[in-house]
């Protein structure tokens, strides 16, 4: 049976705002077809992760997967993909207090991009659908795919993360407004 795409919730939808809860049995077949629809939905809608709560499900769960190009023009350096990842119940642990800001973009805040604030170094951990423990070291955009997805999972938006709303714009802009950024007074 094919699987068709849900449509992400946008910000302002009231589900966006909820506290999700524990997933009791990350090996039952509803949470197996969960998933199934959430690759479908990233997929047609073009991210690089989403949470449940983006479908309107309140349960701790989220999918990413960012290429390994795409973590080298974030990150400046080489760097392998992460692959294919489904996280039950994350848990994130911050590593230092070093905090960097970088553009995100969220399917549930289209056309948008903001800088925002985030740890660069964490350690995140849950359960595959297997349920077998995921626990990975993380730094650059890999941590804040991650800790922005988790955020999804309490109910936060990345706007709400921003300490200058200056810095949020639009996708078609963000060129005049780093070249503006850039130039020399
Ligand atoms: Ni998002």
């Amino acid at each position: 049976m094919e699987i068709a795409a849900k449509s992400i919730l946008k910000m302002g939808n009231p589900l966006l705002r909820e506290t999700a809860s524990l997933i009791e049995d990350p090996q039952s077949n509803e949470i197996r077809t969960l998933v199934d629809v959430m690759q479908v939905s990233m997929e047609a809608a073009g991210g690089v992760g989403l949470a449940a709560p983006q479908i309107g499900v309140p349960l701790r769960l989220i999918i990413f997967n960012v290429p390994g190009e795409r973590l080298e023009k974030e990150d400046g350096v080489a760097r392998s993909e992460i692959p294919q990842t489904i996280l039950i119940n994350p848990e994130i642990e911050y590593i230092g207090d070093d905090t960097a800001l970088g553009w995100e973009g969220c399917l549930s805040v289209p056309g948008l991009r903001g800088l925002v604030p985030r740890h660069t170094h964490i350690r995140y951990r849950g359960l595959d659908l297997q349920g077998r423990l995921i626990e990975r070291d993380a730094v650059g955009f890999h941590a804040r795919v991650v800790q922005h997805e988790f955020d999804h999972l309490d109910g936060i938006l990345y706007p709400e993360r921003m300490d200058d709303l200056t810095n949020l714009v639009y996708e078609s802009e963000i060129q005049a407004f780093t070249d503006d950024k850039c130039a020399p007074e």
